[in-house]
């Protein structure tokens, strides 16, 4: 299989399960005029959260890493009108472009994007006291993960859903002696979640328009 047909076949699922939308089509255009890289959640991939979150009944979802808001919007739209999305993202421009598109949306009432380093976010999330998350979505830089999964576990109960992005990397995951930062953020997260009895954990490899990568599903038990 190839690149190609991988595509063609995402293509396919999103005609057939998928469909178009006004605003999510809007947001990837939005973000793609701001120079933004093009390395959001595929719609697939976009749906699939969506229906994790319905799933879950979440009410209080945290994402660490927006972007331009595409992935944030198919969360956010997981949520009842009394939800709240609180998305966490470094950089000004890309929060700037993330807050233009979850207002197209329709979703500013219920999501929100916090700029600033993700740790001090959640650190801050922690001092505040903040009630805990169903659903938290870790897609921000890759080598901080295992930071990312403790502080998520300070920030959820029993029963919440931590999900990880990019767990796969078109298979290097698999090499011990790699020394790509971000493989080696996701071999320390996968010792630390073994490690951790508070969790159950899976990750499955995926391929699609986005290439060969995988995601995490982490289910907080105690
Ligand atoms: N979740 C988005 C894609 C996120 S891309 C989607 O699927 O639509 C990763 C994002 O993480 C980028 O916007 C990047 O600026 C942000 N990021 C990188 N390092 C970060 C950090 N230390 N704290 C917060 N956000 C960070
Ligand atoms: C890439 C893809 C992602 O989903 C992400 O969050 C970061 C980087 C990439 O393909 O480089
Ligand atoms: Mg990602």
């Amino acid at each position: 299989m190839t690149q190609q047909q991988w595509t063609a076949v995402d293509e396919y699922l999103e005609q057939a399960l998928v469909g178009e939308d006004a605003a999510l089509t809007a947001a990837l255009a939005t973000s793609e005029r701001a120079g933004l890289p093009q390395i959001a959640v595929s719609p697939t991939q976009g749906k699939l959260l969506h229906l994790l979150a319905l799933t879950a009944g979440a009410r209080r979802i945290l994402e660490v890493g927006a972007l331009g808001g595409y992935s944030a919007i198919w969360l956010a739209r997981a949520l009842p009108a009394d939800g709240r999305l609180i998305s966490l993202e470094i950089s000004p421009a890309h929060a700037a472009v993330a807050r233009a598109n979850l207002h197209e949306a329709g979703l500013e009432k219920v999501a929100e994007v916090r700029t600033g380093r993700a740790v001090d976010s959640l650190a801050e999330l922690v001092d505040d006291g903040a009630e805990p998350f169903d659903l938290v979505f870790i897609d921000a830089d890759k080598p901080s993960n295992p930071e990312y999964f403790g502080w998520a576990l300070r920030l959820t109960r029993p029963g919440s859903l931590i999900i990880v992005d990019n767990v796969v990397r078109r298979g290097a995951v698999a090499d011990a002696e790699s020394t790509d930062s971000a493989v080696i953020g996701v071999r320390r997260l996968n010792e630390l979640v073994a490690a951790e009895p508070r969790v159950e954990a899976t990750a499955v490899q995926t391929v699609g328009s986005k290439g060969y990568d995988g995601f995490m599903l982490i289910r907080v038990m105690s």
